[in-house]
């Protein structure tokens, strides 16, 4: 169907819920995707940090046509061995003892939260449910996540949201003691405020979080949604930041571009959930946990991380050298392969230059531009994109108003 004709039938047939780009992205090949016109882009929005081996990684494709063939799809009311094996490489690899297994980072966190008040419940009674989140985070879309989110645009129209949930300010330890109480189940962050605009928790906030949890027995949920599955350069941000947490979620990059979404914990935290409290149809289902064992496997092999970490360097030098040439960028914020932009102009209008010039990337808010490409971007790649941020910036500044 031609891009034209698609983009009108997409307006009659499909809820209007996002604003799209003018194009129908029709394949994809290692860091690159095409158009149905044939154009080529460079990708650095990958999914919104899902595409971590980039397109058509050849083991990721072969685990998906194996588990195909064999098995797609089977119950919770029985056994499945990709299941238990992508659970204990997860357990084997990071602080957690246990995993739930769902279907996106909304419901992962839905697992968390649920978890976290559970488990508060059993130990403290029907009083301690409360759970502190941050200002201009981004949890998801469910009632509850929309409700932890701290930003009001994800809010409006749904109210009443659910009772228990505050935002403090993020990377402010005085307002977060403040704002515990006996009522306090757990608190919840993103190592990386991601769709808030890239800010990155300070490793001394974050240490006396983490103390601050333990002191009082309160559950640390670290949200690792996007900052998970090697886009810091390591497996889990946490492990950079120097700070364990107790309840961890997962989803977007885990399976490589399938659905799938993960809710990790520590062994006392996750005895709260026993057989009826949680579940979902499709939650860790074979196809689902093939392709995460094939995109971990990958990722353990360590190559992978290792380009993503200095890859990650290279992109912050480059964004932090760019921004010494024009006055027009704020900021650059961000680790590894999660790096944000803070520009002057409108963001949109950058992603849209960005679009003819064929590159793909993607703003978080107004004023953030946002580069998670696969983790295995090239440096060439980045030189491009660079180039043409420079390009972009030169023109505005010599005609504002294009
Ligand atoms: C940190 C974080 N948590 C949760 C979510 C929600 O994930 P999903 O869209 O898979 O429900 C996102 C999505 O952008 C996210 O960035």
């Amino acid at each position: 169907m031609p891009t034209e004709e698609l983009m009108q039938s997409a307006e009659q047939y499909v809820m209007g819920t996002y604003a799209r780009q003018p194009i129908s992205i029709v394949r994809g090949r290692g860091t690159k995707v095409y158009d149905l016109e044939g154009r080529e882009y460079v990708d650095f929005v990958a999914g919104i940090a899902v595409n971590l081996l980039g397109h058509g990684h050849p083991d990721l494709v072969l685990a998906i046509q194996k588990q195909a063939a064999q098995l797609i799809h089977t119950s919770n009311l029985y056994y499945s061995e990709p299941q238990v094996k992508l659970a204990q490489v997860l357990v084997d690899h990071s602080f957690a003892d246990q995993v739930f297994f769902c279907n996106s980072g909304a419901e992962a966190n839905e697992a968390a939260i649920k978890l976290a008040r559970r488990y508060s419940h059993g130990k403290y009674g029907a009083g301690r449910f409360e759970i502190i989140t941050m200002k201009q985070s981004f949890h998801g879309r469910t009632m509850a996540t929309l409700t932890a989110t701290g930003q009001e645009k994800v809010q409006k129209g749904y109210e009443p949201l659910l009772p228990g949930f505050s935002h403090v300010t993020f990377n402010h330890l005085a307002e977060l003691e403040q704002a515990v109480t006996e009522k306090t189940a757990a608190i919840m962050l993103e190592p990386i405020q991601g769709e808030g605009g890239v800010h990155v928790a300070s490793g001394d906030y974050l240490k006396a979080v983490r103390n601050l949890c333990t002191a009082r027995d309160i559950l640390l949920i670290f949200d690792e949604v996007q900052t998970g599955m090697g886009r810091t350069g390591t497996l889990f941000a946490y492990e950079q930041l120097g700070v364990e947490p107790d309840i961890m979620t997962l989803a977007k990059g885990l399976g490589g571009g399938v659905p799938i979404g993960a809710c990790l914990a520590a062994a006392p935290i996750a005895k709260a959930f026993g057989p009826g409290s949680h579940a979902s149809t499709f939650g860790g289902n074979p196809l689902a946990c093939a392709a995460a064992l094939a995109v971990l496997r990958v990722l353990l092999d360590g190559r992978v991380l290792d380009q993503a970490r200095r890859m990650g360097e290279y992109l912050s030098k480059g964004l932090s050298e760019c921004k010494e040439r024009h006055h027009g960028v704020r900021d650059i914020r961000g680790l590894g392969l999660l790096q944000g932009m803070e520009v002057e102009m409108d963001a949109k209008t950058v992603v849209a230059e960005c679009l003819k010039r064929g590159l793909l990337i993607n703003a978080a808010g107004d004023r953030v531009l946002r580069f998670v490409p696969p983790l295995i971007i090239s440096q060439r790649e980045i030189d491009r994109l660079l180039e043409v941020l420079s390009q972009i910036f030169d023109r505005h500044a010599a005609h504002p108003a294009h």
